[in-house]
């Protein structure tokens, strides 16, 4: 079972994930604008991935028998400067959400929830990789500085990405 101040927290991060997959897809709709159909794809890719890591917190949250709620969403930025700007908020984006991972597990250890820490665990390595393949990109785009060539080979690099579903709960 979970207590309510946790389940509190939970129920804020299904919605920032949420709100992070409208992130992703505003700068879908950015790079789509932009004739980077590779860009498009990673970021639709990842705006999916948020999705099913909101999914993910919203069936544990309901399976440990707290009562999941929906919270108001921010508008996300909808213009950006460049490729590697874009690549450098996620980074930051990113960080705040591994932050917020730290913060729960913080939370779960304070009310000794072993099964919550199980399950946040999860969260907690998925962010090293996510935060491990945006710098790698943003070092790319840094690398290539304004090649407009080398620009489209990243593009057609970041095409080949797929969905892969988690388990959920
Ligand atoms: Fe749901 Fe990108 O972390």
């Amino acid at each position: 079972m979970l207590n309510q101040k946790l389940v509190d927290a939970l129920n804020e991060q299904i919605s920032f994930e949420i709100y992070s997959a409208l992130i992703y897809k505003a700068m879908q709709a950015y790079f789509a604008a932009e004739d980077l159909p590779g860009m498009a794809n990673w970021t639709n890719i990842q705006f999916q991935e948020e999705m099913a890591h909101a999914e993910k917190l919203f069936n544990f949250v309901c399976e440990a028998g707290g009562r999941a709620k929906m919270l108001a969403l921010n508008e996300p930025r909808n213009e950006y400067e460049s490729p590697l700007e874009v690549f450098e908020i996620i980074l930051q984006h990113e960080q705040i959400v591994t932050g917020r991972f730290n913060t729960l597990m913080d939370l779960a250890q304070q009310e000794k929830n072993h099964a919550a820490q199980i399950f946040l665990q999860w969260f907690i390595t998925e962010q090293v990789e996510e935060e491990a393949s945006v710098g790698h990109i943003i070092a790319q785009l840094k690398r290539i500085k304004d090649d407009g060539r080398g620009l489209l080979m990243i593009d057609q690099e970041l095409a080949k990405r797929v969905f892969t579903p988690i388990a959920a709960g």
